[in-house]
């Protein structure tokens, strides 16, 4: 079956208590389009970052609003996006300070602030648009001897 842009869309209360939910759809499709389990459990925990953010950072001072979490089939590889529609941040900024990271003495970093180096760590590909609210768009690619099922 060609699963190139298949997509599953997740619309879920931007809640702490339904992170694990996510978890659980990106195991099912992952595995279903022949990711390997280290690959997974990598996608696992920066996907469950992106979530966090979501829930902690973008609707606060208001309302709680929702979180989209969509998995795409790209053929090479799956895309997920974490979207809100809270208040955003700058992430250029953010960025030139990552530059400097390495140069510091660890008890200068402070604790926090790590959740999207983790993203960075763990995919192949990290994307943030901050136009309306926020999205982070994360991609891993199927190793060659990873079979798309
Ligand atoms: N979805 C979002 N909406 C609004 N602001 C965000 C969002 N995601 C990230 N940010 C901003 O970017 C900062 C850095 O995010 P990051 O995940 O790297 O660290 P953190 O969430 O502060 O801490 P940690 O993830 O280590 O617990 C956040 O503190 C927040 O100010
Ligand atoms: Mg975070």
């Amino acid at each position: 079956m060609n699963r190139q842009n298949h997509e599953i869309i997740l619309t879920l209360p931007a809640d702490a208590n339904f992170v694990d939910i996510v978890r659980l759809v990106l195991y099912g499709i992952s595995t279903k389009w022949g990711f390997s389990y280290e690959d997974i459990e990598d996608m696992k925990v920066a996907v469950a970052e992106a979530c966090n953010n979501a829930v902690l950072h973008a609707y606060k001072g208001r309302e709680a609003g929702r979180m989209e979490v969509k998995f795409r089939n790209t053929g090479s590889g799956i895309q997920i996006s974490v979207k809100d529609e809270g208040s955003s941040f700058d992430y250029e900024q953010k960025e030139r300070l990552a530059t400097s990271l390495h140069d510091k003495d660890l008890s200068e970093i402070r604790a926090g602030g790590l959740g999207i180096y983790m993203m960075q760590a763990l995919m192949d590909e990290v994307q943030v648009n901050t136009d309306t609210g926020t999205e982070v768009v994360l991609t891993k690619f199927l190793q060659g001897n990873e079979e798309m099922a």
